[in-house]
């Protein structure tokens, strides 16, 4: 069998490079510019038969490049990891007149395999045609949270999609966990309720998959803050972290952030490397 070459997509450097070191699967040579006029450029510098390509697509551009890679490494034996999946919420059509975006970015992939961390719906999953799998990295966050010095801990998410998230969380450091009840009235209005959480004097960990503008998160810390938590640290899968939505949510209160490096970020101190390599080592 010829050698697998990690292609270390420009939105996740650093995750291919850990991805690499577990595996011992050394990284392809990959030149990676900008066209003047902005336009993505890229080629792989080496023969490549076996291909592992990690790019998240956080942004619109790093889609186009995943697509890029993936036409460079046409003769090849491809199975691409796509760390995190942007478009994910846009999973159906929630006006008439809107696209599904997720399934025209899904339809786009063609590769031997595909694999997600954590997809924010797991409809989306139907849009691909090629052979897909979702990971979870909700063990590696609960891993994280056993080691902080907190005080009779509770986990909580600030809705009901998050719910098994934190379950799985406080399963794995060994506290409780609690959902509050969320509406979305725009993009960053929310409000949220939480009747029936008991968080008087407790250090609180509020856990979602993803921290987009934050205000979720905002308005869940003010809440148990009402409520008397004692400290409040924020955790999550997918960092998207959307303009200062990050100062934001140490302004409102949260002593520390923690996300993992699906997206590559300065509170990225978690990393989905061992899921990813666990998955490749079975299938390769
Ligand atoms: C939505 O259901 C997700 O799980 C997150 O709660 C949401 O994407 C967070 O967005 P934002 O940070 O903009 O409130």
């Amino acid at each position: 069998m010829s050698e697998i070459k990690i292609i270390a997509g420009p939105s996740s450097q650093v995750l291919s490079k850990r991805v690499s070191d577990l595996t011992g699967w050394s990284m392809a040579d990959v030149e990676y510019r900008k066209f003047p006029d902005g336009e993505s450029y890229l080629r792989i510098r080496e023969e490549v038969e076996r291909a592992v390509i990690i790019q998240s697509t956080r942004r619109d551009e790093d889609i186009i490049v995943l697509l890029q890679l993936l036409d460079a490494c046409e003769d090849a034996e491809k199975h691409v990891i796509i760390p995190y999946f942007g478009y994910a919420r846009q999973d159906k059509r929630f006006r008439s007149g809107e696209p599904i975006s997720s399934r025209v970015i899904a339809s786009l992939i063609d590769a031997d395999s595909i694999a997600v961390i954590n997809i924010h719906s797991t409809e989306v999953l139907g849009y691909f045609s090629s052979p897909i799998r979702e990971l979870d990295a909700s063990e590696e966050l609960g891993k994280y949270v056993k080691t902080m010095e907190l005080q009779n801990p509770v986990i909580i998410s600030p809705d009901y999609g998050a719910i098994e998230l934190a379950k799985k969380i406080s399963e794995v450091a060994g506290c409780d966990h609690g959902a509050m009840k969320k509406e979305r009235f725009g993009d960053e209005d929310v409000r949220i309720s939480a009747d029936d959480i008991e968080v008087k004097g407790r250090d609180v960990v509020i856990v979602d998959d993803i921290i987009s503008t934050g205000g979720t998160i905002r308005e869940a810390i003010s809440i148990l803050r009402k409520k008397g938590a004692k400290r409040i640290a924020v955790g999550c899968i997918h960092p998207v972290l959307a303009g200062d939505s990050l100062s934001k949510i140490y302004r409102s209160g949260a002593y520390e952030v923690f996300a993992t490096d699906t997206i590559e970020t300065p509170v990225s101190v978690i990393s989905v490397s061992r899921v990813i390599a666990s998955h490749l080592r079975e299938i390769l």
